[in-house]
C-alpha cells in the first residue's frame, strides 16, 4: 500500500584483500577509536557484521569538517562484513560480494597485490561491486612519523620529501596492477569523478591514519551514488545466507545478512538446500549478546522478535540440515505463494 514506511538502510560494505593485509585490525581500529571518543555500546555486533551508527561516522569524520563543511552523513550507518583473506576462505569472499552494496579492498602498500588481492579483485568485477581501495600499512614505510588518527592530508604535509616519494611511488605500482585489471585508479584526493575512477586511500589500521578519509568517502560515495538502492521498507525481508552452523541446544541455524525490508519471528521463509529448497519457518531469531552483559549460563546469543534492514541475524528454524551457504533468502508473504518464491531461489 502506499502508506507503507520506508527508509534509508545502511549500506553493506564488504571488507576484502590477501592474508594478514589488516582488514581485521581496521575493523578494530574503528570500532576502538569509537570506544575511545566516548561511544561505548553504539557499535553493534550483529551476526557475521557489525554496524557503526551515522553518530559514530560523524566523531570519526569530525576533523575533515574544517576542510569539508558540507560533508553531512545521511546514511544511518554502514554494515560492515569482514572476510577471511587465507585461500581456503574463496567462498566467504564470493558470499561477502554477492551481498556487498560497495567493498574496501585493503592492501599492503608494502607488500602490494597479492594472490588473494587478485581474487578479490575478479569477484567484485564479475559482481560489479563498487569499491575503494585501502593502501593499508603506511605507518611501515621508510622515515614514516605517525601522527595518530589524524587525517591522511594532514600527516603526509608532516612527512619529509624522501618517504613521500617512496609512498607516491607504491601508490604508482598499485595504479599499474589496478590498471592491468582493467581500473582506472588514483589517490583520493586527486580523482575527478568517482564513478569513473577507483579511489586509492593511504591508511595505517594501526595509527588510525587515513581513517577519517575513508569512512568519509564511503559515507558520501554511498549517498551519492546509492542512495535509491538504499530504500527499504516494511516488505518481507530479504538476505543471503552467510553461514550454515550446528549451535549448542539449537540444532542447524544459517547466519544471514538481511539487506531489505522487516524479519519477524514466525515468517515462512525458503532457502536453497542440497536436495532442493527449504520452506520453513522461523523458530528464533538471535543477535549476539552485547559484551557487557556476558554472563555465563545463558549463552552468546539475546532473541529478538523482528529485525529491520540492514542486519546481520541467526535463524534457528526446523528443517535447515541441508541448507547451502551462500543461497538467497526469501521471505514468503503468505501460504498461497510458496511456489513464486521458491522458483525465484532457485533461479538466482
Ligand atoms: P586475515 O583475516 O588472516 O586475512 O588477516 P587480516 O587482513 O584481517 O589482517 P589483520 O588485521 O589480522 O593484521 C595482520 C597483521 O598486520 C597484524 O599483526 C596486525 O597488527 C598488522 N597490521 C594491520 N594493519 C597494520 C598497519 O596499518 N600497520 C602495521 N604496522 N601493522 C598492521
Ligand atoms: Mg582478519
Amino acid at each position: 500500500s502506499s502508506d507503507k514506511k520506508t527508509w534509508i538502510r545502511q549500506p553493506i560494505i564488504v571488507v576484502l584483500g590477501h592474508v594478514d593485509h589488516g582488514k581485521t585490525t581496521l575493523l578494530d581500529k574503528i570500532r576502538g577509536t569509537a570506544v575511545a571518543k566516548k561511544e561505548p555500546g553504539e557499535i553493534t555486533q550483529h551476526v557475521g557484521a557489525s554496524v557503526v551508527p551515522a553518530s559514530v561516522l560523524n566523531k570519526i569524520t569530525e576533523p575533515l569538517k574544517k576542510y569539508f563543511p558540507k560533508l553531512v552523513i545521511e546514511i544511518p550507518g554502514l554494515l560492515f562484513i569482514d572476510t577471511p583473506g587465507h585461500e581456503l576462505f574463496s567462498n566467504l569472499r564470493r558470499r561477502g560480494g554477492s551481498v556487498a552494496d560497495m567493498a574496501i579492498l585493503v592492501v599492503d602498500v608494502v607488500e602490494g597485490f597479492q594472490p588473494q588481492t587478485i581474487e578479490a579483485l575478479n569477484i567484485l568485477k564479475e559482481k560489479r561491486v563498487p569499491f575503494i581501495v585501502a593502501a593499508n600499512k603506511i605507518d611501515r614505510l621508510e622515515g614514516w612519523k605517525a601522527f595518530p588518527d589524524t587525517p591522511f592530508l594532514e600527516s603526509v604535509k608532516r612527512q619529509s620529501p624522501r618517504t613521500i616519494s617512496i609512498l607516491e611511488e607504491r601508490i604508482y605500482q598499485l595504479v599499474g596492477k589496478l590498471y592491468e585489471h582493467g581500473f582506472e585508479s588514483e589517490r583520493f584526493d586527486r580523482v575527478k569523478d568517482f564513478r569513473r575512477t577507483v579511489a586509492i586511500v593511504p591508511i595505517s589500521a594501526k595509527t588510525g591514519e587515513g581513517i577519517s578519509e575513508l569512512l568519509a568517502l564511503i559515507a558520501g560515495l554511498a549517498q551519492q551514488f546509492m542512495k535509491k538502492k538504499l530504500v527499504t521498507s516494511e516488505d518481507a525481508a530479504r538476505g543471503v545466507v552467510l553461514e550454515v552452523k550446528e549451535e549448542q541446544g539449537l540444532g542447524t541455524t544459517i547466519d544471514v545478512i538481511i539487506y531489505d525490508g522487516v524479519l519477524s519471528k514466525n515468517d515462512l521463509f525458503v532457502v536453497v538446500g542440497k536436495n532442493g529448497p527449504i520452506v520453513t519457518r522461523v523458530r528464533s531469531l538471535l543477535m549476539p549478546r552485547p559484551l557487557q552483559d556476558m554472563r555465563m549460563h545463558e549463552g552468546r546469543f539475546v532473541q529478538v522478535d523482528l529485525v529491520t534492514a540492514a542486519t546481520g541475524v541467526k535463524i534457528s528454524a526446523p528443517g535447515l540440515e541441508d541448507a547451502l551457504a551462500g543461497s538467497p533468502f526469501y521471505v514468503i508473504p503468505s501460504e498461497d505463494r510458496i511456489q513464486e518464491f521458491t522458483r525465484m531461489v532457485q533461479e538466482e
